[in-house]
């Protein structure tokens, strides 16, 4: 991003709560949507931003949060909230790293991440234009409870926030929520917190009682509502979750869709926010584009494929896969029903067909494993094809070799490559081959013995069975015939 830091703005990101209504063992902020952690989206708008700090604040499960933050956004400051609770105190702590700023501080919740840059930046223009000292950003919304609800005089001016579980039954009638999303001048924040006390429902020291302190205090307090009220909702449980996985999902496919792409379901199409797809991507039903995937122009995905940190090539069609760190080359074909393991290459023009598995493997252009194969941990050259059923052993119980098939091999079917072993350039196998030597260029590998047939077996050995009794009739017939042809004879 080109544009220059705000000297002026510092951004507070609460994320210290314990998220007690997700019910889960993995802090609420740490949940994820769109592939990344909730925090992680509200790091990315805070740091668009391009503010002079950003601090964050922790305490629940501190080391995990403070570590996926500081992985997430390592120029965050992180501070450790004390033993006394509430958004109020988290704020006042944080301030603590913020000493001598006297600009704008933008607080964010850290389970309110569908707030995009430029509503934020939006809040902070309406806040500096008012010359407020406290500017909340609202949204009216069907669906309040639970929220805290922004109470307004009889002249329209914000008066106070009441939280959901201190609020009589008039106030708990108010549609317009409050979003967790302030900006405070830094020096009114300091000395109003310092007013803040815990004598409410929760015990807690809300951050929202500034609101009322200011207001008390003449200074102006400015709300904006949200125009898109869906994008300030929190996720506080996990139906909440799943609702802002949607919203941001409806988001990401909508926006590849005015770029170029095709996605014939949005309904069924779930795109990670770091996926990114080319002009003239189809997308079919049922398909999860997931992580740093990549997509290029003219590809073809799905119906029902998974694909997580992908590379997929020009015009490549990959029709019910499942892969994870995969390289698809150009115009290549995979499926249907493959499944691509971590380290997959294959070429431009190759295919990895029908009930095939790969692993770490490297498959030249134009290269083929059609059908109902496993390649691992294997370099295979340009043209070759590998018959129907090929499997490269590549695990002897303790350790993994490399199989390496050169150029212009062809295998045929029901191969089992013995590794380590290499099999030169324009070898070729036979059918049924298990292939525990080297093949040198040129040869054909053959390590079936030649079939043997013992007459009547079946016959004398399984005596009284329907195989028996079929074998019998059949040598009766031939004996017919045999007979027939020698009398003409
Ligand atoms: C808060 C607001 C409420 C608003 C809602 C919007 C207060 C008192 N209430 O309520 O008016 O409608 O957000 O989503 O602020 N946190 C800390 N330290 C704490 C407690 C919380 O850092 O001691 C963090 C949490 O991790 C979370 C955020 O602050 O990211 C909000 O906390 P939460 O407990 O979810 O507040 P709400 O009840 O949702
Ligand atoms: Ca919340």
């Amino acid at each position: 991003m080109s544009e220059q830091i705000d000297p002026q703005l510092a951004v507070i990101v609460l994320a210290a709560g314990q998220g007690t209504r997700m019910r889960s063992s993995l802090p609420k902020v740490l949940h994820e949507i769109g592939g990344l952690p909730l925090v992680g989206h509200v790091l990315r708008a805070a740091t668009a931003l391009r503010p002079a700090r950003v601090v964050a604040v922790v305490r629940h499960e501190r080391d995990r949060v403070a570590g996926a933050i500081t992985e997430l956004a390592p120029e965050v400051v992180i501070v450790d909230q004390d033993e006394i609770a509430g958004t109020g105190r988290a704020v006042q702590q944080a301030l603590s790293a913020l000493e001598g700023f006297t600009g704008d501080v933008l607080v964010l919740s850290g389970d309110v991440p569908l707030l995009e840059t430029a509503a934020l930046s939006a809040l902070i223009r309406t806040h500096r234009s008012r010359a407020a000292s406290v500017t909340l950003l609202s949204a009216v919304v069907p669906d309040p409870h639970g929220y805290g609800r922004v109470l307004r005089d009889a002249g329209g001016d914000v008066e106070r926030v009441v939280e959901q579980k201190d609020a009589d039954d008039h106030e708990q009638q108010v549609g317009e929520i409050n979003a967790g999303v302030y900006v405070f001048g830094a020096g009114s924040l300091v000395g109003h917190l310092a007013a803040v006390g815990t004598d409410n429902a929760q015990g807690e020291m809300y951050l929202t009682d500034v609101v009322a302190l200011a207001r008390r205090a003449g200074e102006r307090v400015a709300a904006e509502q949200a125009s898109d009220a869906a994008a300030a909702l929190g996720v506080n449980d996990r139906v909440q979750l799943a609702a802002a996985a949607r919203t941001l999902n409806d988001r990401i496919v909508r926006s590849w869709q005015l770029a170029g792409a095709t996605i014939v379901d949005p309904q069924t199409t779930w795109i990670d926010a770091a996926a990114v797809l080319a002009e003239d991507v189809t997308v079919l039903p049922n398909t999860q584009i997931l992580r740093a995937t990549t997509i290029a122009r003219g590809a073809t995905i799905g119906p029902d494929t998974t694909l997580t940190d992908c590379e997929v090539g020009e015009d490549a069609v990959v029709r019910r896969a499942d892969a994870t760190l995969a390289v698809i080359g150009a115009r290549a074909h995979v499926g249907p029903f493959a499944y691509l393991r971590a380290g997959t290459y294959l070429g431009a023009d190759g295919k990895i067909g029908t009930y095939v598995e790969t692993k770490n493997s490297r498959i030249g252009d134009g290269s083929k494993v059609p059908h109902l194969s496993y390649v691992g941990d294997t370099e295979i050259g340009v043209n070759v094809n590998l018959g129907a059923g090929a499997i490269t052993a590549n695990y002897d119980d303790i350790h993994k070799h490399r199989t390496v098939i050169g150029d212009e091999v062809h295998a045929g079917s029901h191969n089992v490559f013995v590794a380590p072993v290499r099999i030169g350039d324009g070898a070729k196998t036979g059918a049924g081959a298990v292939i525990r030597k080297d093949v040198p260029p040129g040869a054909l590998a053959l390590s079936v013995a030649p079939q043997r047939n013992v007459e009547g077996w079946v016959e004398k050995n399984r005596p009284g069975t329907g195989a028996a009794a079929a074998a019998q009739r059949a040598r009766a017939a031939q004996e017919a015939i045999d007979g027939t042809q020698r009398q003409d004879g």
